[in-house]
């Protein structure tokens, strides 16, 4: 499917199957620390693969220039309040977004986290959450997401957001 609006760079968002992996592996890794190409490899296998999960690549010109990463449910962070961890869990959970430098500021992102929110509605989820480190404030700007709270993870406090996906209700 061609998904292209017509402020954003041309791509093509395919729903990966495990047959992808390697390829998209190949191409966004380049920069990657060697050590942890085999940890992104297992992760991405898993979510071409497995049932509740599902892999995004946004390819142009034949090259997987970005990637999203989204669970049916996750483990909400124990840290969260009894109402937003009741929200969550009928959310979706994105658990990885990425566009290669030189394809940023296009709209890649956009298109990947759209998918994100059309997956997480097919699956009969009310919302899409997100922890995030560095881009609370690009989630709030750009997609409404709301903050619900913060959670550590490996020593680094990061923050908890969500977006619903049911008009008129909040977040
Ligand atoms: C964050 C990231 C996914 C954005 O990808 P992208 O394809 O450049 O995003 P888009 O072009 O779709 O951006 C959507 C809007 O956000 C803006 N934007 C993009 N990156 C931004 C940034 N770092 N800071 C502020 N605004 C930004 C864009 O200009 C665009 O606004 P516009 O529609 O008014 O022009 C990309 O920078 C990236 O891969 N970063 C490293 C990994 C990361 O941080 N992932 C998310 C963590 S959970």
């Amino acid at each position: 499917m061609r998904s292209d609006s017509p402020h954003s760079f041309p791509c093509r968002i395919l729903s990966a199957r495990p047959s992808d992996v390697d390829r998209g592996v190949h191409d966004l890794s380049r920069d990657m620390d060697p050590n942890l190409v085999y940890v992104f490899l297992d992760k991405l296998q898993r979510y071409a693969a497995k049932p509740d999960r599902a892999l995004f690549f946004a390819e142009s010109a034949g090259k997987i220039i970005g990637f999203a990463t989204i669970i049916e449910r996750a483990e909400v962070p124990l840290t969260m309040a009894e109402t937003a961890a009741n929200l969550l869990q009928e959310y979706a959970c994105g658990t990885g977004l990425m566009v290669l430098p030189e394809y940023r500021r296009r709209g890649v992102a956009r298109i990947l986290v759209q998918r994100w929110e059309e997956w997480a509605q097919a699956c009969g989820r009310q919302g899409v959450w997100i922890v995030t480190r560095q881009m609370a404030e690009w989630y709030q700007r750009y997609f409404h997401y709301v903050v619900l709270g913060t959670t550590v993870r490996h020593g680094v406090e990061k923050t908890v957001l969500a977006g619903s996906l049911v008009q008129a209700s909040a977040p």
